[in-house]
């Protein structure tokens, strides 16, 4: 990682941040089979239906407040996991995907032609073209240095009443010492991989309260499962 810099802090932050999304980049773009056994083991694990009812929920609480068809934003969207969930649950919804590695959108275009699918850093690139209902991010805010960036982004991109969830990702308090060992022997000996343990914000987890206090008085959060929250913007 990157040493001291003349910056400051905030810089600091700031390299390590573009570093680590450039980290994620790379590591999928070379590995695409992570994602694919990552996906079908999410299937075979039960995950998905435990997926597709949290996202039912979601749309729930979205829809009491539509005129118009939804618009939905899959951030760090991978191969599309949540993409064909969400297109098959909500047909009318105009849904769009991001992600910042190329290889990954790319498997997610041929999987997914009709989705309108953007390369970049949700944090540093992404400018939206109005504001969305529903912003999901699964498994991606741990993969995040800058996460309460994130959440600025995401509060900036909903529309009142809108909703963000996010999901499995571990947790302070969770067993994430086990994650992170479980994690470096699976990659042993990749440097490339163990730089991705930052993805794990070192190994600390993310902490629920922070979250609740970053997004307080603009969101009503809920810490609804273990690894989840699913937060709604407050109308104002
Ligand atoms: C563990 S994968 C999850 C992918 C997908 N959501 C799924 O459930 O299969 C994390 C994804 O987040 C993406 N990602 C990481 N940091 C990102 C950022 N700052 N902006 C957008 N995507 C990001 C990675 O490239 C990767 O595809």
């Amino acid at each position: 990682m990157s040493g001291k810099t003349a910056g400051g802090p905030a810089t600091e932050a700031k390299e390590l941040h573009d570093e680590v999304v450039r980290t994620n980049r790379d590591f999928y773009d070379r590995n695409p089979e992570v994602l694919a056994v990552f996906n079908e083991a999410s299937d075979n694990r039960g995950f998905d239906a435990y997926l597709r009812g949290t996202l039912a929920l979601c749309l729930r609480r979205i829809a009491s407040a539509q005129k118009r068809p939804p618009r939905i934003l899959d951030v760090g969207t991978g191969q599309g996991h949540l993409l064909g969930f969400l297109a098959e649950m909500a047909p009318d919804a105009e849904v769009a995907g991001l992600d910042v590695s190329p290889g990954n959108i790319a498997r997610a275009r041929s999987r997914f032609p009709n989705v309108r699918l953007e390369l970049g850093d949700f944090v540093r690139d992404f400018e939206p073209e109005g504001t969305y209902d529903l912003i999901t991010a699964y498994s991606v805010l741990h993969h995040v240095v800058d996460w309460p960036g994130f959440l600025d982004k995401a509060a900036r991109c909903l529309a009142p009443g809108g909703v963000l969830y996010l999901d499995h990702d571990p947790l302070k308090g969770l067993p994430t010492n086990l994650y992170a060992r479980l994690w470096r022997l699976k990659h042993r000996g990749d440097a490339q991989a163990a730089r991705m343990e930052y993805h794990a914000l070192l190994m600390g987890g993310l902490d629920h309260k922070a979250i609740r206090r970053h997004l307080g008085g603009r969101f009503e959060v809920e810490i609804c499962f273990p690894t989840s929250a699913c937060c709604r913007r407050s109308i104002n």
